[in-house]
């Protein structure tokens, strides 16, 4: 399968510095061997849905509602996205979990409400220091991971995984490719017994991945790309790391 190399701009940016960037990263061939996708804030979707279009870039959101309409102030439905030409949405990021006490069901309801509108969700799991410590790395991200596959049952061949230890995210502190090729199995495995389809899930790196250790990293066998979050924002190192995907 090829390899998926998504950026997670988180809440950077403005329209001038993502049309630098986004010209940056097509200066050259975009002809890549790998998916790439950028997952850019909400009011800059139109923006560079534009600035991608016809190009190798797929766009993606960084989160999606559990709910389908209505008296949401604030939110972004998922029919909304898919209308501003979002491919992906992240949900269940950890800083969602952590900063706005997002739940392994309401991760499980953004999953579902992106599938039910064409988008893929990119499902972050992830253990925190102390759990890795206390040796529940697998326990955490199985549950966190059971709840997405209960809620999703059939069409969770159509999901991509992104791996993200808490504690190697925005730390420079990376997972060893060892350490996280555990993990990726385990997660494979949760999902080769929910589905015949489990081989063409996308089960990401991401933490701290950059043009350095990218490479070790992908060679892993169950790690099929990368969800990218500093390094993303620099053209050059994010075009090393779609480089080491290829
Ligand atoms: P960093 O690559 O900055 O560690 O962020 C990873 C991440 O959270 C991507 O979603």
């Amino acid at each position: 399968m090829k390899k998926l190399i998504a950026g997670n701009w988180k809440m950077n940016g403005s329209a001038a510095s993502n049309a630098a960037l986004v010209q940056a990263l097509l200066s050259g061939s975009s002809d890549w061997q790998c998916l790439v996708a950028v997952c850019v804030p909400a009011p800059y979707l139109a923006q560079v849905r534009g600035l991608v279009a016809g190009t190798g870039i797929d766009l993606g959101a960084q989160d999606v509602s559990q709910h389908e309409s209505g008296a949401f102030t604030g939110e972004v439905s998922a029919s909304m996205l898919q209308d501003c030409g979002a491919r992906y949405a992240i949900v269940g990021h950890s800083e969602r979990r952590q900063y706005h006490g997002e739940t392994d069901a309401v991760v499980a309801a953004k999953a579902q409400r992106a599938l039910a509108s064409g988008i893929t969700p990119i499902v972050c799991v992830g253990e925190t220091l102390a759990e890795r410590e206390a040796g529940r790395t697998e326990e955490v991200v199985k549950r966190q991971l059971a709840a997405v596959i209960h809620a999703n049952g059939h069409c969770i061949s159509e999901i991509v995984v992104a791996y993200e230890p808490v504690w190697a995210i925005g730390t420079g502190k990376t997972a060893s490719p060892v350490q996280a090729q555990q993990v990726h199995a385990v997660l494979r495995a949760q999902l080769r017994a929910a589905s015949a389809q489990a081989d063409r899930v996308h089960i990401l790196y991401g933490g701290s991945m950059n043009a350095a250790n990218a490479v070790q990293l992908l060679s892993q066998a169950d790690i099929d790309g990368g969800l990218v979050g500093g390094a993303s924002l620099k053209a050059a190192d994010f075009l090393s790391i779609i480089a080491a995907a290829q």
